[in-house]
């Protein structure tokens, strides 16, 4: 036994060190994922602003978005967990933010910190945002420049990274601009800066991105609009009217869901159902993708809840083959890239994948990663400055591999999910990094008959 095979000890709580999969059987039964993260970040924002009482059923209760409600804390809002399990949140009314008394530690959290950096915009107060390593190497140029247009001043490390205070204004202003880079946590900081500041603000998407930030704001009562231009989808919010608090209902997230399905459809004999799964039609890029390639998933019991769609997921062991994933799709599926790196070693034939150049400043570069442990994993895979080609031979990977995950939680998890259907088991230096967006992820996939465990150091 090599010394990444060191034996396996049983899970009890988390995933704190390193963990390794391998020889799974199928996955059988049916499960539900905890709730989405991008829904979980903002209904404690703007609950915790709102006037009155916001009840947030299904929050994930995830390392990065815990950080979002201690934050929001230290902001002057309300938020905790009831006895009875449920989250309640209460703010001081739009505008009613407070200076925080110390520095704002987001850890991991990129969505947390680009949010409420903008929510800070438009008060004369100054906030000082942190993380952990992974987010204080994170560029940030791309909310700072927007959010210095609306009067927000920023004291940055070298190329604009945390450790940043934001000098925030008494005298915001609205503006309209045209995204760089197609991302939901640039629009959703201006829209939230939007929120305090008089007149229309507008962010125009040459691509469209998730509209959780659009749809939620409406559910507090602000006004928000949204057109098809010729430069792309135009979304306006009228700043400074009252938020009233409400009732939201968090489904369980399409990004966690999208391991559960890969390992189904990578492991023979595997047949689960994944309940109460969001379907929102800006997250459902990888449920495309894999349906192109000849994936057995269904979607059963479709309906709308508190503005967001949902359903939920049956999914059975297929053989795949291989397609290319125009770059148009990214936007919908960009958090799925490593999780679908990872199918495409099963299938037969070659997946493109091409306009990933965002993948490079996730909470690591994913690009690099998946390509240098796909390879370790003896898969024949090519990656180029923005795009991934790996190639299958419709068998299973050698695996066998020690995989640095350098506190990123997506690699970490799909390294996992291939291990269990691989020749042989593949360990990961470092489990925690999965509590951020999925906490129970072992305990919830070996409850489906996975094997994945703790390494004894
Ligand atoms: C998110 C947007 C995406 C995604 C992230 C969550 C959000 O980031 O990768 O996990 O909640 O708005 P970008 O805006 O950088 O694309």
């Amino acid at each position: 036994m090599s010394k990444h095979e060191s034996k396996p000890r049983a899970l009890t709580s988390g995933t704190t060190s390193g963990t390794t999969s391998g020889g799974g059987g199928g996955l059988r039964g049916r499960l539900r994922v905890p709730g989405d993260k991008s829904i979980s970040h903002r209904a404690l924002m703007l609950g915790a602003l709102a006037l009155g009482e916001t009840e947030i059923h299904g929050l994930l209760e995830g390392e990065d978005v815990l950080r979002t409600a201690s934050a929001m804390r230290q902001l002057g809002g309300e938020t905790d967990k009831g006895a009875d399990g449920i989250w309640r949140a209460r703010g001081r009314g739009n505008g009613g933010l407070a200076e925080a008394a110390d520095v704002l530690d987001l850890g991991n959290a990129g969505t947390g910190t680009r949010l409420l950096m903008g929510l800070v915009t438009p008060y004369p107060m100054t906030t000082f945002f942190t993380g952990d390593a992974s987010l204080r190497s994170r560029p940030m140029a791309r909310v700072t420049d927007p959010l210095q247009l609306m009067g927000a001043r920023f004291v940055t490390r070298a190329n604009g990274r945390p450790p940043l205070a934001v000098i925030g204004t008494s005298q915001p202003l609205p503006i309209t601009y045209k995204l760089p880079v197609a991302s939901a946590q640039v629009k959703s900081a201006i829209l939230l800066a939007g929120l305090n500041t008089p007149g229309i603000t507008t962010v125009i998407e040459p691509e469209a991105t998730r509209d959780h930030t659009e749809l939620m704001l409406r559910g507090f009562g602000v006004d928000v609009k949204v057109e098809e231009t010729p430069e792309g989808r135009a979304s306006s919010i009228t700043g400074q009217v009252e938020l009233t608090g409400r009732k939201i209902i968090v489904p369980g997230d399409p990004s966690s869901a999208s391991f559960p399905i890969v390992a189904a459809l990578i492991l023979p004999g595997s047949e689960i159902v994944i309940e109460n799964v969001g379907l929102n039609p800006h997250r459902i890029g990888l449920i495309e993708t894999l349906l192109e390639m000849g994936a057995a998933i269904e979607i059963l019991n479709a309906r709308i809840e508190a503005g967001e769609k949902v359903g939920d997921l049956k999914v059975k062991h297929s053989m795949l083959k291989g397609v290319t994933v125009p770059a148009a799709r990214a936007p919908s599926m960009i958090d799925e890239y490593p999780i679908l790196a990872v199918a495409a070693s099963f299938a037969e034939g070659e997946t493109k994948m091409l306009g990933l150049g965002e993948l490079r400043v996730k909470e690591s570069d994913r690009l690099g990663a998946m390509a240098r442990g796909l390879a370790a994993c003896g898969v024949s895979v090519e990656e180029g400055p923005d795009w991934l080609a790996v190639k299958g031979n419709g068998k299973r990977p050698k695996g066998g591999a020690h995989i640095a995950v350098n506190l990123d939680h997506r690699p970490a998890m799909s390294f996992l999910v291939l291990g269990m259907a691989a020749e042989k088991p593949v360990s990961i230096d470092d489990g925690s990094p999965i509590d951020t967006s999925f906490p129970g992820f072992a305990e919830l996939i070996n409850g489906l008959g996975g094997s994945i465990a703790a390494v004894k150091p």
